[in-house]
């Protein structure tokens, strides 16, 4: 092997599922071990993400993985914490989420933002694998803490077992109506062909070091060429919020996933109206863990390289966009990244009709995930935006001559005051819901209700 270890980056890997899951606590549980072992400080929490260094998953994962088998640096978890619109956010320029885990609890199986993860999972063609958590729940089940999924499965009653191979078939069942071909995952040969599901608990930590180890391989395996990067390039990455911080004004809080981003360097973020062009005053990472009673929540870095979740504070960043791309300028023409930034908005823009309704999202990926969704449906679309419902949707929404288009469509977004009121005045009917499928149903089902 040639390469450079130094040059590869840290696949991303967002983690999906349901609300209540047990997302968050699969993360706690890695994390935890981590901190078990002795080697907290290893783990560098980021803005929305946890980097696990190789060595660490090693441990974790006991004899299923030898380091010496992986040149990637470890992986990068992206939680999603009940943003549904998180799991839509994908960049243009490079799959925010290389890889993913589906979370799905054994005991509630398929629901809403399982079946939204695995259509978004579906459309950028996102490898992942399902992790089918809470198996300690089962009724009967013994717990062997920590122990991969064979000792602790072979340690059970039939009775148990039976119960939860029913379980498990019952998730592998939903995976192939949605048109993936699953297996348990050790059966799983080509895991770019076949879905592997994993049994987990992320209270017991069963089953966990199956996971890294089939998620680790699955990286090694199948993505080590995306992950070859210029380690000292211009930073690449995607916003995943924006958010007001005290003392910085509006930030945002970006994943980094080609280059580095340094203090002072100039930056183009996708914005509401025009690309914004600013200047990088902080990049602020959390504390760790030790040090979080001092004032500041935040310490300042002077440089962070991919892939990495950061917060970006700098001027004239009100405008900037969740979903947005932002460049590094460094020593290359401003012009041209300013090109680039506009021309991955554009790939992103959606196709709009003369006539149709209007569509609110609270990201561009969400926007874009709607977009889809209608254009399924063939609902055309007249205007569709990042933001609240405000009163000038609702002015473009009446003057729509068939009543079935005097509509918006909101997701995950919040109507404005002045808006309700003029919606009322104006006859504009306005949905909201924080699952597309569902704000769709409503759609139709108020289009059959005026057509009968
Ligand atoms: P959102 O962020 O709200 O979407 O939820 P989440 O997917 O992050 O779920 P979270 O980790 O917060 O877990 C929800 C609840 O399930 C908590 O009460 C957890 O303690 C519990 N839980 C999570 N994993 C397990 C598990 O493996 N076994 C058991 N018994 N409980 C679990
Ligand atoms: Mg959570």
């Amino acid at each position: 092997d040639t390469h450079d270890p130094t040059s590869l980056r840290t696949p991303i890997v967002a983690v999906l599922g349901h609300v209540d899951h047990g997302k968050t606590s699969l993360l706690d549980k890695i994390r935890g071990s981590a901190v078990i072992e002795g080697e907290a400080g290893a783990i560098t929490q980021h803005i929305g993400a946890t980097a696990v260094p190789l060595d660490i998953i090693s441990t974790i994962a006991g004899d299923l993985v030898d380091p010496d088998d992986f040149d990637l640096p470890g992986l990068l978890f992206i939680d999603t914490p009940g943003h549904h619109s998180f799991t839509t956010l994908r960049s243009r320029g490079g799959a925010l989420a290389d890889i993913a885990i589906l979370v799905v609890d054994v005991n509630d199986g398929f629901q809403p933002q399982t079946l939204e993860a695995l259509d978004i999972l579906k459309r950028s063609q996102t490898p992942f694998i399902v992790a089918a958590n809470k198996i300690d729940t089962v009724p009967g089940w013994s717990v062997n803490e920590d122990t991969p999924i064979n000792d602790t499965y072979e340690s059970q009653s039939d009775r148990v077992r039976q119960r939860l191979d029913e379980k498990l078939y019952e998730i592998i069942g939903n995976l192939s109506d949605e048109g993936f071909s699953a297996d348990l995952y050790w059966r799983v040969q080509n895991f770019q062909r076949n879905v592997g599901v994993v049994p987990v608990s992320a209270m017991t930590g069963e089953g966990v070091p199956d996971l890294l180890t089939v998620m680790m391989g699955l990286s090694q395996r199948y993505m080590k060429e995306e992950m070859e990067i210029d380690v000292s390039g211009p930073g690449v990455g995607t916003v995943l919020e924006v958010k007001e911080e005290k003392g910085f004004g509006k930030t945002v809080d970006i994943v980094l996933y080609d280059g580095t981003i340094r203090e002072d360097d100039t930056i183009v973020v996708g914005g509401q109206n025009d690309p914004i062009v600013t200047e990088v005053r902080a990049l602020l990472q959390p504390r760790p863990l030790a040090e979080i009673r001092t004032e500041s929540r935040f310490e300042n870095v002077d440089e962070v390289g991919a892939a990495a979740g950061i917060k970006v504070a700098a001027p004239e960043l009100g405008d900037a966009m969740a979903g947005a791309p932002v460049r590094v300028v460094r020593d290359r023409d401003l012009e041209d990244v300013i090109e680039e930034v506009q021309a991955e908005l554009a790939s992103i823009a959606v196709d709009t009709a003369e006539e149709g309704v209007v569509v609110k999202a609270d990201t561009l990926g969400s926007l874009e995930a709607m977009a889809d969704a209608l254009d399924e449906a063939e609902v055309p679309i007249v205007r569709a935006e990042v933001g609240d419902v405000a009163p000038r949707d609702i002015s473009v929404a009446s003057t729509a001559e068939d009543p079935k288009q005097q509509v918006i469509l909101g997701f995950n977004v919040d109507v404005l005051s002045d808006a309700e009121h003029r919606a009322e005045t104006d006859d504009v009917t306005i949905f909201t819901d924080e699952v597309i499928y569902q704000l769709v149903e409503e759609y139709d089902e108020y289009v059959e209700g005026i057509e009968q």
